[in-house]
Formats: C-alpha cells, structure tokens, sequence
C-alpha cells in the first residue's frame, strides 16, 4: 500500500467552471484518486477554490458584490457542483482561509530569512481616471510576443508566456477600459528565484519520467531563463504583507501576488481538512519530510498554462524556504479542451458550464466523454456531434446494453439466480486470455494517469463482453444445452460485476447502479489481472435483479435544442 497525495489545480472564484476546466484538471484527478483507493493506497485528494488577486475582485465587483461575500457564495457554488459531478475531494478547502495566511505569511518570512527577497521599487501602471494601480489581470493590450490583442497583464493566453503589466504594448484598464494610464513608482517584495536556480534545475533534472507535456513546458520555462518575481501586489484582497500579525513597514496596503498564496494552499487546504477533524498535526505526515512524508507519492493534475508556477514558481518557494518541505513527484499537465475548436465564452454563448451541464443529463455523461476524448496529446474539441455519438455507442449500446441483456435474460430464464454447474469451454478460455490482457492495459494506463488510453482500455473490456455473449448466444444454448447457458450466464454476469469494478473511476454513479443490480456494494478493489479468477467472484445462487435503463441515448431534436442554447457548429 502506498500513499498518494492527489492535488488538483485550485479553480478560480470567479464564478462556475465550464466543462474545459473539469476536463483539464478536476476531473482527472478525480478518476486518478478513485483509481488509487480502488488499488488499497492510502489517498489524500485536495483542492480548493483559489479566492484571492484580480480574478476575485474583478468578478465581484461585476456582480456588485463585496469581495468577501462574493467568495463565500461562489466557493458553496462550486463545492455543490464538485459534488454533483462525484469530484471524491477529501477536503475541498479556501485559499482564504486563516491556515493559509498564516502559512503564506510563514513562507515568506522564511525567505526573507534565506535572504531570497528584495525589495524594489517597481514602475507600475497606473490609471488616473481609475485612481488605483492596475496589477496582472487589471490591465489588458497586447502581447509583446505574439501580438495577441487581448493578453492579460500577467499572462498571455494566446503563446502561453508570463507577462508583466508593462510588457503590454497600447495598455487600458480592464475596469474602465480608461488608456489614460502612466507609470509610477511602487515597492514591491521580490523572490530572487534566480539564486534558487541551480537546486530548481538539478530537481527538475530528476524528473525525466514526467509525462511529456509537463516535462517539456517546464524546460522551456527553464530555457527562456528564471527571473526575479513580484510576490506582492497593490491589492487590498489578499494575504496581507505581515509577519506575526506586524505589517511589513511600507507594505501596509499590499498583498501578496495571488500565485505566490495559491499552491500554498495545497498545504493550507490539508491542513484545514486536519484541524476540522480535531488532528491538527495529521497534516504534518503529508507534506513535511521530518515527519513522515518521504514516503508520499505526491501527483499534481493541471492546465497547461499552470505548469510554470508549478514547475518554477512554486518549487522556488518551497526550496528556498530551506524547510524540510514535500515537492511533486510526478506532474501531468493537459492542453485545452475546446468548443468547436475555439474557447469556451461565457459573453459569446459558447460552451457549457458545469450547473448547465446536469440539467441535460447526469454527470456520468459528461464524464465519460471528458475522460474518453481528454485532451491528453493535444487540445481537443467538444461538438454536440461527438457527444451524441460517444454516449449513445460507449454507454448505451455497448455497456448500458450488456448490462440489461443479460440480468434481464437471466431474470426470465434463471429466476434472477447466478446459476451453477457446467465447466468453461474455449469460448470461455479465449475470454479469460482475452481480458487478462485488457485488464493489464487499463491497470497500467490508469497507473500512468493516460486517461484516454485508460478510458479506451476499459470500453474495449465492455466490447468484450458484448462479443462474447453475441457469439456464446446463451439463448440458443439454453434450449438445447441449459448446461452451457449456465456457464454463460454465470460468465455475463461476471462480467457485469467486474464492469462495476472498473467503471468505479470513470462513472461512479453508473458504476453504484450496475453493482446495485449484481447485489454488489462499492467501493470494491480493483480487479487483477487474472480474468479467471476476477469471472469467478460473483458465486451461482446470488440473486441479480435488473433496474432502471442505465443510459438513455441522446437523440437528434435534443441536440438540435442544446446547440440552439449553448451553441454549436455554426456558433
Ligand atoms: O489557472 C487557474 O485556474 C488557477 N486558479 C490555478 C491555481 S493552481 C494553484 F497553484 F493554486
Ligand atoms: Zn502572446
């Protein structure tokens, strides 16, 4: 047994995440943690929303709300929809929270003491008509880079590359959209990650079995070279600059950087999750090495755009804090899931969010197509048409199909009891061979976190199934041989068993429904690799009972209302 810390990228207060986020980071996580329990490892999985800089204030202040009421709102919002869709969180925390102030402010502290901080006065925008400096998100123009017209201050979302505000050529506000701004002095506290740079790259260095996307965007941050970052802002929603509740003289009204407290807050959120079942030192076995965490496997679970903080950023926090700190094992990044090959837009009625989503159709839908077409390799794009497709022939006719033949059959012919008697035959020999090595390929596609290998693996498992039973044909043998029928039946309705088990990851309220009908609770472990005996487990005499239809399939005039509604091809 061993001890897996799942972290998932902290999604943003503001407001409800479309489908893309979900695809791209909780999403799977989660699968990857109800992989990992099913396996018997002790799992530890973490997120949180990530409340604090400009993205916090700027949608408060559009919903004419106080930031502080605004994020507490939104973060219920999003806990309910991370429940809705079985997001297995075991703590889904705030990066507000006082434990990751007290933690961020540590951090600090700990840096200044390393001598790692500096502080410098910068020249930031300004905007007068605004009456208030323009950090990160507050300012918008465009990339010196790429010329992309709309690169944020912080980053540009179009090549990906960090920014800093007055790296934007033509600026404006993105408050007032006022372009009277000008340039004034500003202290701000910098982390000289340049002196962290030798440790970073040597850690890194280790890291060559990371899955490629992550690995390769890390040494491209490393190959365009470190800088010194801003950790601290002109913000009054944050973290305040203090030490042991004393400000930092000159740093009264500052706060610091959003993306210095976020990933603290993977720490943070542990912790609360502690405190609030009265272990205020459970924490401690996670993510500090003197105390039990060397033995952590710790796997982080991201957007692309987030690995520089994660593989730089972050990391450089941690190392140079000079504390016996836990860093990520292993980092798996993925590219962006699209609408129609273009982004989700919320203001050009492109894409769906997650509350939308459920009030079409249960989360399982949405789950398996996120997972089965993850934009793993490269970005991938969501259509209405795909959907339609990979739901009504995955779910309906593969699995959903499996499933209501052969409990019904053996409620008409069986009297809803597994039945006994009869050896396998080579049929049966060619099934055991067959699905010993899928099951081998989804074990270790899941292990590798290679989610549609592992979605496709275990769809192939349904296949199976349904192949063996179409050429097994148990009610032609049933009039003749009820012998071999038996041994049919009993084989179908292990493998309905068995499909329960590995749908556990992907679908797990579907997978609640099937154990439900072979008179299976859950959670269950994962099955090995030995077909033979995973097709013996659920024993003659146990009652199966057939229930609702398990996946209703998507039909036309429905897709035609969804696309009218969220958009679509023509959108
Ligand atoms: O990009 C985002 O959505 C960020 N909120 C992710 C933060 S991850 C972490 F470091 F907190
Ligand atoms: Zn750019």
């Amino acid at each position: 047994m061993s001890r897996i810390l799942i972290t998932s990228a902290l999604p943003y207060i503001n407001g409800i995440k479309h489908l893309g986020n979900l695809a791209g980071s909780m999403l799977p996580a989660d699968v990857y943690a109800r992989f990992k329990r099913a396996r018997g490892d002790e799992v530890l999985f973490i997120c949180a929303t990530d409340e604090h800089g400009t993205p916090a204030e700027l949608a408060a202040a559009k919903a004419g709300q106080d930031v502080r009421t605004y994020c507490a709102e939104q973060h219920d919002i999003q806990k309910s929809a991370g429940e809705a869709y079985g997001l297995s969180f075991d703590w889904f925390g705030r990066s507000s929270s006082t434990e990751n102030r007290d933690l961020t402010q540590s951090f600090a502290q700990a840096l200044e003491d390393n001598n790692l901080i500096e502080e410098r006065v910068d020249r930031m925008i300004y905007s007068i008509d605004d009456g208030r400096f323009l950090p990160d998100r507050y300012v918008e123009g465009t990339c010196p880079h790429c010329k992309f017209e709309k690169a944020r201050g912080d980053q540009c979302d179009n090549c990906g590359r960090l920014l800093d505000p007055t790296d934007l050529i033509d600026p404006y506000s993105s408050v007032s959209g006022s372009r009277n701004l000008e340039v004034r002095d500003t202290s701000h506290l910098y982390l000289l990650q340049t002196r962290v740079e030798p440790e970073l790259r040597a850690w890194i260095d280790t890291k060559s079995d990371w899955p490629q996307l992550a690995k390769s965007i890390a040494h491209k941050h490393l190959e365009e070279g470190l800088i010194d970052r801003g950790i601290t802002r002109d913000l009054s929603w944050g973290v305040p600059v203090a030490y042991e509740g004393t400000p930092r003289p000159g740093f009264e009204n500052k706060v610091f950087y959003v993306w210095f407290d976020a990933p603290i807050e993977y720490i943070a959120a542990t912790q609360e999750y502690f405190n609030q079942k009265g272990d205020p030192d459970g924490w401690k076995r996670w993510w500090r090495l003197d105390q039990g965490a060397e033995d952590v496997n710790y796997v982080q679970l991201m957007g692309k755009d987030n690995v520089a903080f994660h593989t730089v950023s972050f990391p450089a926090t941690i190392i140079g804090s000079g504390q016996p700190w836990k860093l990520v094992d292993t980092l798996k990044a993925f590219n962006w899931l699209n609408w129609y090959g273009g982004k989700f837009s919320t203001s050009m009625n492109r894409g769906v969010f997650m509350d939308q989503a459920l009030e079409l159709l249960p989360a399982d839908y949405w789950r398996w197509y996120l997972i089965a077409q993850s934009p793993e390799g490269s970005d991938s794009s969501f259509t209405w048409e795909q959907f339609q497709s990979t739901i009504n022939k995955d779910l309906a006719d593969v699995l959903g199909n499996f499933v209501n033949r052969i409990v019904k059959f053996t409620e008409s012919k069986f009297g809803g009891i597994v039945p006994e008697g009869g050896e396998a035959g080579p049929l049966e020999q060619k099934l055991y061979a067959d699905l010993s090595a899928l099951l081998t390929e989804a074990t270790e596609a899941f292990e590798a976190i290679e989610m549609r290998k592992a979605a496709q693996a275990v769809r192939r498992i349904w296949v199976l199934g349904n192949e063996y039973l179409q050429e097994a044909a148990p009610w032609t043998a049933f009039k003749t041989d009820p012998e071999r029928a038996a041994v049919i039946v009993r084989h179908g309705l292990n493998l309905v068993r068995l499909y329960a088990v590995l749908s556990q990851p992907l679908i797990p309220f579907a997978a609640q429904t099937i154990a439900d009908s072979a008179g299976l609770s859950l959670p269950q472990d994962w099955p090995t690799t030995d077909a033979q005996t995973e097709l013996s487990k659920l024993t003659a005499g146990t009652t199966v009972k057939s229930g609702e239809v398990l996946f209703k399939k998507i039909e036309d005039d429905q897709l035609t209302t969804w696309a009218e509604r969220f958009g679509g091809a023509e959108a």
